[in-house]
């Protein structure tokens, strides 16, 4: 069993379950589970997935697979308001910040699980020292105070039985994006821990030089609706009006002393504009491409693993997306769904060794490297080991590929 520094161990792994149960049982479970996915497809990975999850119901408690524990969870969590969403308006902040033109930023999704993938992942950047860490969303498993502080601030919870894991902090500074898991306690740990721990006024903001221009958008506040009814419509995962108008008077209103007009653009939402695998959010890029034009490198996470996309054109945008929402939770493959509009070309789908017979893929992160106008971004995963690399420079202001999408591991490709 991997022990954290406290003694205490990690969160949901498949050694921290074994712990929980017998060996007999828990190779039956899987057994069973890997005979499922065979027979079942989609529904076989599910099963799988419960398989690795289900002793600790703290992690499954949203899982849908559990129905009593996910029942109980929402009934106690998805009633009453939701946290107001915090603007600029009155604070004297623009939500502008400036970083060096030479840099690096890491992005790393999903990761506020408390797992041991989560700490490897945390630890990994770390060793790059970055100026700044940007976390893509979901703080599990329905992102209360106490879930953030253990799963996402690295304090520990009187009481817990479980690790806490602390996010990678920048040696400038570090921001979070707003995601759906968060919002499932209406958005309370966010709000209330998360954005003040890191001095962050809102949900959404820009990092910027010279040249490159992060843009950091709040996808998660209407990733919830009513209850109930939110169970039978699904939320668009629309950005709020009020992150709409930040952002038109972002890019219209040039700033003073500020020549270098337009800068390349990256959009970061957690949510996924469009997928492979997947249903998309076309709100999203309707929203940001009523504002912005031309082509825009877009991360993403709420889809659990890596994938690097071919250039898509919608509403105005020519995007090129990356999903990186690999950062901490088990990284089930996708089921059997494909959208052929949205091609992949590339994903790291080499299975991980996991001492039980469920089929995982690799966790791990972005890493942006800034040089001036030069861009490049490594893909690597949770042990550090580059995955794949690409590279991007500028041209009046526009995104140009330098180099196209490398896979530098054994086994990372296109789909199979
Ligand atoms: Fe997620
Ligand atoms: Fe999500």
């Amino acid at each position: 069993m991997a022990l954290g520094p406290d003694g205490k161990p990690y969160k949901t792994r498949a050694d921290v379950d074994m712990a929980r149960e017998s060996q007999a049982q828990a190779f039956a479970k899987r057994r069973a589970a890997l005979a499922a996915k065979k027979q079942l497809g989609k529904g076989g990975v599910e099963a799988a997935r419960l398989a690795v999850l289900a002793p600790n119901i703290p992690v499954t408690s949203l899982e849908k697979t559990n129905k009593l524990a996910w029942a109980l969870t929402y009934l106690s969590h998805r009633f009453g308001p939701r946290e107001k969403l915090l603007t600029y308006e009155g604070t004297g902040q623009s939500g502008i910040h400036i970083m060096a033109d030479t840099g690096t930023v890491a992005l790393y999704g999903d990761w506020a699980s408390g797992t041991l993938a989560a700490a490897q992942v945390a630890a990994r950047i770390r060793e790059h020292r970055p100026e700044h860490t940007i976390h893509m969303g979901d703080i599990y498993f329905v992102g209360d105070e106490d879930e953030a502080r253990e799963n996402f601030l690295g304090e520990d919870v009187p009481g817990s039985p479980w690790q806490a894991v602390a996010f990678p902090r920048g040696s400038q500074r570090s921001f979070a994006l707003n995601g759906n898991h968060e919002m499932y306690a209406r958005g309370r740990g966010y709000f209330r821990r998360v954005l003040p721990a890191l001095d962050q006024q809102a949900s959404f903001f820009a990092l910027q030089n010279d040249h490159w221009r992060i843009i950091g958008l709040d996808s998660g506040y209407h990733s919830i609706s009513w209850p109930f009814w939110e169970l039978l419509f699904r939320p668009d995962c629309h950005l709020p009006d009020a992150v709409v108008n930040w952002l038109k008077e972002l890019v219209t209103k040039p700033r003073p002393g500020d020549p270098k007009e337009p800068r390349g653009t990256i959009i970061l939402t957690h949510h996924q504009p469009f997928s492979f695998y997947e249903p998309g959010f076309p709100r999203l890029m309707e929203q940001i491409g009523a504002v912005l034009g031309g082509p825009v490198l877009w991360f993403w996470g709420h889809e659990h693993w890596l994938s690097v996309y071919a250039p898509v054109e919608r509403a105005g945008l020519e995007i090129h997306g990356r999903c990186i929402g690999h950062g901490g939770m088990p990284c089930e493959p996708p089921g059997q769904k494909r959208d052929p509009s949205c091609p992949i070309l590339l994903e790291d789908h080499r299975i991980l060794d996991t001492g039980a017979q469920v089929v995982l893929w690799p966790n791990g992160y972005a890493m942006l490297g800034f040089d001036g106008p030069e861009l490049r971004v490594d893909y690597r995963d949770a042990e550090g080991t580059l995955v794949a690399h690409e590279g991007w420079t500028l041209r009046e202001g526009k995104i140009v590929m330098t180099e196209a999408p490398v896979a530098d591991a054994d086994g990372v490709g296109p789909p199979l």
